[in-house]
């Protein structure tokens, strides 16, 4: 079976991705993360004890454990899950985006042409660098606009977009410089279990059960275009199977979404799973300062991956979202653990300016 070095694999996409790559046998994994706030270990429990499954604490950016990983496992294909993630964050501190998203994929790359370049012929032409980018690198759409293709120019508008953009163009240049075989997935909003609750979904879920105020941005009417994590996953392998070297792939989930309209969606389902008397859960909502620079609308046109690959999603936004609002209910000790201090304090920092503590 071969072998991937999986960045960022303690996270939520990631660690979606391990656990289902060890369930269906995929490959044995190499998971090397830094373990920052939206890491979880927990999220990988089920793992302990399996020989073909190795977790490393540490940083992409440093080159020397990446060498020496790289030796020591010789993987057939490195996916860079590894990222600072969260738009709201990068508005506060966006050269932590640039640490890890910019000069991390860039040491990264490095080590990974070094190693690659010294491989014998055979092992040469199937080794494969995948980078986990997102749709947001392509800009803000207006409502009349053509979903985002995979020609679409780069217009990233936040600092993580614009980190992801850069890390995207570094990946782009290693493979028409070095002949670095790349693969690059520029995917939609996820949502499924596992996700740290900062994202909307989670956020919603969570604060609706804590009888909290659900805070929608603006007037709620911005639209993402949302994929059950599986369903990513899923792609992911796909790509990485068969995708075209020095490709890019758009993954979607041909489920466009307002705000508004996701929020309340997952009100209705509380309503029906975890009734209240007299009252619904919708009667929290709460509309609150907009994000600065809040991209209006994204689309993925993933008509690409699915005429080249054969790939679509399975899961409808009813059924995901149903799973994932199960999900939330069934891991109270998961949901508990990761309301750490430091997660109160962003809540402060993000939310009380807002009108909401
Ligand atoms: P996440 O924030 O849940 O997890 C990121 C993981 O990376 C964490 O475990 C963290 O500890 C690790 N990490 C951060 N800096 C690191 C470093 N310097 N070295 C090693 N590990 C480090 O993110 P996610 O939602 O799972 O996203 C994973 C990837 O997918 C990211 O690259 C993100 O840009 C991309 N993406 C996410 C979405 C989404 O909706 N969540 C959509 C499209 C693309
Ligand atoms: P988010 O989950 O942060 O993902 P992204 O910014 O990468 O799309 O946000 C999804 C959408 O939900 C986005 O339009 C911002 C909005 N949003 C709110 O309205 N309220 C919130 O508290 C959060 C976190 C997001």
């Amino acid at each position: 079976m071969s072998t991937i070095l999986v960045t960022g694999g303690a996270g939520f996409i990631g660690a979606n991705f391990i656990l289902l790559a060890r369930k269906l046998q995929w490959a044995n994994i190499v998971n090397l993360d830094k373990l920052t706030y939206a890491s979880n270990l927990e999220n990988l429990a089920e793992l302990k004890g399996d020989k073909n499954y190795r977790f490393v604490q540490g940083d992409i950016s440093n080159l020397e454990l990446v060498n020496y990983l790289l030796q020591e496992y010789q993987p057939n294909a490195i996916i860079n899950f590894a990222a600072e993630s969260h738009v709201d964050r990068s508005i506060f501190s966006p050269q932590d985006f640039m640490q890890t998203n910019v000069a991390g994929t860039c040491q990264l790359l490095a080590a990974s042409r070094f190693y690659w370049q010294k491989l014998p012929l055979e092992q040469q032409k199937q080794f494969r660098f995948l980078q986990i980018s997102t749709d947001e690198v392509y800009g803000s759409l207006q409502l009349e606009e053509p979903a985002f293709t995979e020609d679409n120019p780069y217009a990233p508008n936040s600092p993580y977009a614009a980190s992801k953009a850069a890390a995207d163009h570094f990946v782009r240049a290693y493979h028409h410089t070095y002949g670095l075989p790349t693969l690059t997935t520029n995917c939609s909003n996820n949502y499924g279990p596992l996700q740290f609750p900062e994202k909307l979904i989670p956020l919603i879920i969570l604060n609706a059960l804590a009888g909290k105020s659900l805070p929608i941005y603006g007037d709620g009417q911005n639209i993402r275009d949302w994929l059950y994590v599986i369903d990513h996953c899923a792609a992911i392998y796909l790509i990485l199977q068969q995708g075209k070297i020095g490709e890019t792939y758009n993954i979607g989930g041909l489920n466009e979404q307002t705000n508004l309209s996701v929020v309340e969606k997952i009100c209705y389902m509380l309503d029906e799973l975890v009734p209240q008397l007299n009252f619904s859960y919708s009667a929290l909502i709460t509309f609150v300062p907009d994000r600065p620079g809040h991209d209006r609308r994204y689309a993925i046109d993933c008509s690409k991956i699915m005429t080249e690959l054969g790939w679509k999603p399975q899961e409808s936004f009813d059924s995901g979202l149903r799973k994932t609002v199960e999900w939330y209910l069934h891991n109270p000790l998961w949901v508990s653990q990761v309301h750490s201090e430091a997660y109160q304090k962003w809540l402060k920092q993000n939310y009380e300016n807002r009108g909401i503590v």
